[in-house]
């Protein structure tokens, strides 16, 4: 570069050349070529060496002014870029910002399980502990050791599936875990709940499963009587379905207690679904119940004379039905989650 007149020229070409830049990778092309270590003001800085020492101070003021031009030109032609990519990918490319979010789903517990903690809860308030034991069953503990010897007729309440292993069923009901239980505690005071999976040979239908949840209760110690059994059930009922429910007890029969009773509930009068619920009685059973019979605290090793013991079994899943008219019990373990989503 030998004249300032030279440098004008080369700076128009220059700003020609930055107008015709299309993008920001042209742009920073001509920067280099500007502004780079080889480019056109490091040249310009070196007219300064050539030039009489009394134009110096002139040169240098318009090889100043120069930069900064072309700076200015520089950044202007860049934010020009930078707005037009920007408007370009708007359009091209459209992105909502002010579109809601998606929603993660968030899980939540199964009904079943969600009354079966509400029942747990209630009776952990009355001091049972929770008891689990088997899903298979020895025909000896579902049965015979509750009363029930080969050929009693009461076994065709309690039609079930086998196993191929002989004497291997699937439970019944969860009455056989007494029998777990007391054989475990060995003579002490017992006071538990055993909640648990029970099956059935059932034609599956509105009301009936072959597959359904159970809590069994089992009170045993000295002086245990059906007063006890009252005050639990009517201190349970009034918890699960409100303080002012009525308690009704009726004598029934199973063969594992003696005296046997089922116990019912009136059921709300304001409740629309009250005559079909209660078909028009007013009253709705909700468990079986009784004192252990002697033959069954003997399977469990305690002695019929020493201490005597309560026992009830209900089902929560009719439970939960009651409590918010749900008519069909298939509807449980059929995962559709427009029911599931309900609770
Ligand atoms: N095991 C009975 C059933 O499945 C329910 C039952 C009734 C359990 C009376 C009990 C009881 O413990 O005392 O139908």
């Amino acid at each position: 570069m030998n004249s300032l007149d030279e440098l004008r020229a080369r700076v128009a070409t220059a700003l020609t050349a930055l107008q015709q830049c299309a993008d920001e990778a042209a742009l920073r092309a001509w920067n280099t070529q500007v502004f780079g270590e080889k480019g056109l003001l490091k040249k310009a800085m070196s007219l300064l060496g050539k030039v009489p020492k009394a134009e110096k101070p002139a040169t240098g003021a318009e090889v100043n002014r120069i930069k900064e031009s072309l700076t200015a030109a520089y950044d202007a032609a860049f934010s020009e870029a930078k707005e037009k990519a920007l408007q370009l990918s708007l359009t091209t490319n459209p992105l909502d910002v002010t579109l809601p979010g998606r929603g993660r789903p968030r899980g939540r517990l199964h009904p079943a399980t969600q009354i079966l903690r509400q029942i747990y809860a209630i009776f952990a308030d009355l001091g049972f502990q929770v008891y689990r034991t088997n899903e298979v069953e020895t025909d000896e503990l579902n049965f015979e050791a509750l009363n029930m010897p080969a050929h009693h007729p009461a076994r065709d309440m309690w039609d079930t599936f086998f196993t191929t292993t002989p004497g291997v069923v699937l439970r019944t009901h969860t009455s056989p875990g007494q029998i777990h239980v007391m054989r475990e505690a060995a003579g002490k005071p017992i006071r538990v709940i055993l909640p648990g999976m029970c099956y059935r040979n059932e034609a599956i239908s509105t009301r009936s499963e072959i597959q359904f949840y159970q809590v069994e209760g089992l009170v045993v110690g000295e002086g245990v009587t059906m007063a006890d059994l009252k005050g639990t059930i009517t201190a349970f009922a009034r918890r699960m379905f409100g303080p002012e429910r009525q308690v009704r007890i009726r004598s029934s029969y199973f063969p594992f207690t003696e005296p046997s009773i089922e116990v019912d509930i009136d059921w709300p009068k304001d409740d629309p679904n009250r005559d079909r619920l209660t078909k028009g009685t007013g009253w709705l059973e909700i468990l079986g119940a009784g004192m252990v019979h002697p033959n069954v605290l003997r399977a469990g090793g305690y002695d019929p004379d020493k201490v005597t013991g309560f026992a009830f079994g209900m089902g929560p899943q009719r439970m939960l039905m009651l409590k918010h008219a749900i008519d069909d019990i298939r509807l449980f373990w059929q995962n559709d989650l427009r029911f599931l989503k309900q609770f």
